[in-house]
């Protein structure tokens, strides 16, 4: 394998978005996925950005949250090109030690119930879907 895994930083932005971009990912560049509130994120202590370059590449991409109960993994997308060549998996192992470290037992994500990619993924990786959970949520405005 050639691709370096890397804690991503703010330096970082552009081929982050790109990547969510090119992967299909809608992200909201006027709420939470703004370089501004990005840069203030990645300075939680319970926040890391991992990726994974091959060369000036950005191939794979994911965020590790531990809000001090659960452990979340956002946001993981792997370039078109490079599907099914385990790099999603790594991510989230890498997501997993992350938050681990930090003292989660529970570790979580939020799935679209039509993602049959990611929730696989998520399957192989050893995550347990529970079917009874509705996701709610409070916005400040719309693209927030
Ligand atoms: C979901 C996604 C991240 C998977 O990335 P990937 O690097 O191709 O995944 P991996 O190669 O690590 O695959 C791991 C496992 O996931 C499952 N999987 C991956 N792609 C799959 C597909 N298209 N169909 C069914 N299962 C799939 C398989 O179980 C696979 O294990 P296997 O190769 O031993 O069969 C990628 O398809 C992607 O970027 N999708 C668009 C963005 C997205 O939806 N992100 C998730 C947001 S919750």
């Amino acid at each position: 394998m050639s691709e370096i895994l890397k804690r991503l930083s703010i330096a970082d932005y552009q081929e982050i978005v790109n990547l969510w971009a090119d992967a299909g990912l809608p992200y909201k560049p006027n709420g939470r996925d703004s370089r501004a509130m990005m840069a203030k994120e990645m300075q939680q202590e319970g926040v890391a950005y991992f990726g994974l370059y091959e060369e000036s590449r950005l191939l794979a991409v994911g965020i590790a949250n531990y809000d001090g109960r659960r452990g979340w993994i956002n946001r993981v997308a792997v370039d078109p090109d490079r599907r099914g060549d385990g790099l999603a998996g790594m991510i989230i192992e890498e997501c997993e030690k992350f938050m681990r470290a930090k003292g989660a037992v529970v570790l979580t994500a939020l799935i679209e119930d039509i993602n049959e990619p990611s929730i696989s993924c998520f399957q192989k990786a050893g995550f347990i879907c529970d079917k009874s959970w509705l996701y709610f949520s409070k916005r400040d405005f719309q693209d927030s």
